[in-house]
């Protein structure tokens, strides 16, 4: 895909570093599935742990890389999975960190849609509303409607990527909407 012909720019962040992560394996299926002038980049969230101390304008490297590819996309697709009735820790991290500077996060006015999944048939609903929250916090710009939470995710994967069409059609409508919110 050349430049002149990418209708819209998506990130893909998976709350999960494994790499046989169902959260990633969706990632992989919708980027898959997206329309052909749609692209998603799937960035990993291996990221030092928020230190107010080391931010700034000396933050890491891969903190700056970080901010910058959320920048640079029109909108966001965050997977999480949820560990303990809550977000990962991994993905709380990465989202403090773009939270900042202050008043000028990356994520201000970002499209972001999240889904939740899991192996239960709760599919992280609870993680998903911790993100929610988080989002609001930073002024990133949720996309509403029905949640995207994927229950019995295992059964939904083959060979590493999502492949049930009834999940990914739904899934694939609210990543419309991410990106009618981004003007695209
Ligand atoms: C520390 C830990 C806590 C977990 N807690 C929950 C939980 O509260 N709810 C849930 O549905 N699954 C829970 N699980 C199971 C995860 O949903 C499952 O391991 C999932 O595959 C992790 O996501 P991933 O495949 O993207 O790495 C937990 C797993 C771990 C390792």
């Amino acid at each position: 895909m050349t430049d002149a012909t990418v209708r819209a720019k998506l990130l893909g962040l998976p709350g999960s570093l494994r790499s046989n992560s169902n959260s990633l394996a969706v990632l992989r299926g919708l980027q898959g599935a997206l329309p052909a002038d749609v692209g998603m980049d799937i960035r990993d969230l291996r990221l030092p742990l928020y230190d107010q101390d080391i931010d700034g304008p000396d933050a890491p490297a891969e903190v700056h890389a970080f901010r910058q590819a959320i920048a640079e996309a029109d909108g966001v697709v965050i997977v999480t999975p949820e560990y303990n009735y809550g977000m990962p820790g991994v993905l709380k991290n990465a989202l403090d960190w773009a939270s900042r500077p202050y008043g000028k996060s990356a994520l201000i006015g970002k499209p972001v849609l999240v889904v939740s999944n899991s192996p239960a048939f709760t599919g992280g609903v609870r993680a998903h509303q911790q993100v929610n929250d988080t989002l609001l916090a930073v002024s990133a710009d949720l996309v509403s409607g029905p949640q995207v939470v994927i229950g019995t995710v295992g059964e939904k994967i083959k060979d590493g990527k999502l492949v049930d069409e009834a999940v990914l059609k739904f899934t694939l409508g609210m990543v419309d909407k991410l990106i009618a919110a981004a003007g695209k």
